[in-house]
């Protein structure tokens, strides 16, 4: 792990490439299930796309159960709820991963946002406001079911991502998910991601069912369905701490999410030919405003 003053000059670093892209978007990654592969979807994802050499910020908004600095076998000293309390600056709990990816860990601990003061929620936008610059995407782990923080993140998402798996009650939630979200936002920016497939005619029927009943009942149009297959080589990375695109680049869950990374990547582009919905900065103070 790296000390205030390495992060800080790497950071000032990046300040001076070339290419940057302006406003960093911000990707809620979510389930109406537990237990579908949300953190370990999201924590792969964010190592690949910085393995593509952007900057990510992967944060941890499990309320209940944050964990992934588990996932990475790191031990955290303080978390967002220092910062809220006034007590830290993000920079002393924001900690760097491999390949530079920057991580909030485990904000568990932060029970609600409507809850927060408004000094609270100056301080937090005020300490995001610090590094959103440095950054080229946000990714949010958040708990599965639908609560109003998780809800709040959705609704504040520049593009929200999915995760279900091929298993009917699955399947269910993640059409409860949508079902919100649609409640809510005129064009939601919608991704399937549909975790531990067997085989393929199981990802497709359950895509097509999702994307099918999204249009049919809530004329959601689902933007893209992307399918993980189950593959040993997961828990077998929880087990051992270590992401599995890192420990295990080669098995085939690796390179599925590489690519999954690289269409992430290429949407981008259109997610930032359009201003409607905002960056970093205007999700977080969504976030705490809505
Ligand atoms: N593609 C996969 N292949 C095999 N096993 C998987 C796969 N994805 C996830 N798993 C297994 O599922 C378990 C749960 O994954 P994870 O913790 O990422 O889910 P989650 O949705 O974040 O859970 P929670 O709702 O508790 O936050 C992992 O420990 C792993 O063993
Ligand atoms: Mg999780």
């Amino acid at each position: 792990m790296q000390d205030q003053a390495t992060k800080l000059r790497n950071i000032a670093r990046k300040k001076e490439g070339a290419n940057k892209i302006s406003s960093a978007k911000v990707l809620v990654v979510t389930s109406g299930k537990g237990g579908v592969g949300k953190s370990n979807m999201s924590t792969n994802l964010a190592l690949a796309i910085g393995q593509y050499g952007r900057k990510v910020l992967l944060i941890d908004f499990d309320l209940g159960l944050a964990n992934i600095d588990i996932l990475f076998g790191i031990y955290p000293q303080y978390t967002l709820k220092d910062v809220l309390r006034g007590q830290k600056g993000l920079m002393d709990v924001v900690v760097e991963g491999p390949g530079g990816l920057l991580i909030i860990p485990a904000s568990s601990g932060v029970e609600d946002m409507v809850n927060l003061s408004n000094t609270q929620k100056e301080r937090l936008i005020k300490e995001l406001g610090q590094i959103k610059d440095d950054i080229d995407l946000v990714i949010v782990d958040t708990g599965s079911g639908i609560y109003s923080d998780t809800v709040r993140m959705l609704l504040a998402a520049n593009e929200v991502v999915i995760v279900t798996t091929p298993e009917p009650t699955a399947i269910t939630d993640a059409y409860s998910v949508i079902k919100v979200i649609a409640r809510y936002r005129k064009e939601p920016r919608i991704k399937l991601l549909i975790n531990m497939c067997r085989n393929i005619a199981d990802a497709k029927s359950t895509g097509k069912k999702i994307t099918e009943a999204s249009k049919r009942f809530l004329g959601v149009g689902i933007q893209d369905v992307w399918a993980v297959p189950f593959d040993y080589h997961v828990e077998r990375s929880v087990r051992g701490q270590k992401p599995f695109v890192i420990q295990y680049p080669d098995a085939i869950v690796s390179s599925t999410i590489r690519r999954i990374a690289g269409s992430i990547l290429s949407g981008q582009g259109r997610a930032y030919a359009d201003s409607e919905t905002g960056g970093v900065d205007s999700f977080f103070r969504k976030l705490v405003n809505v």
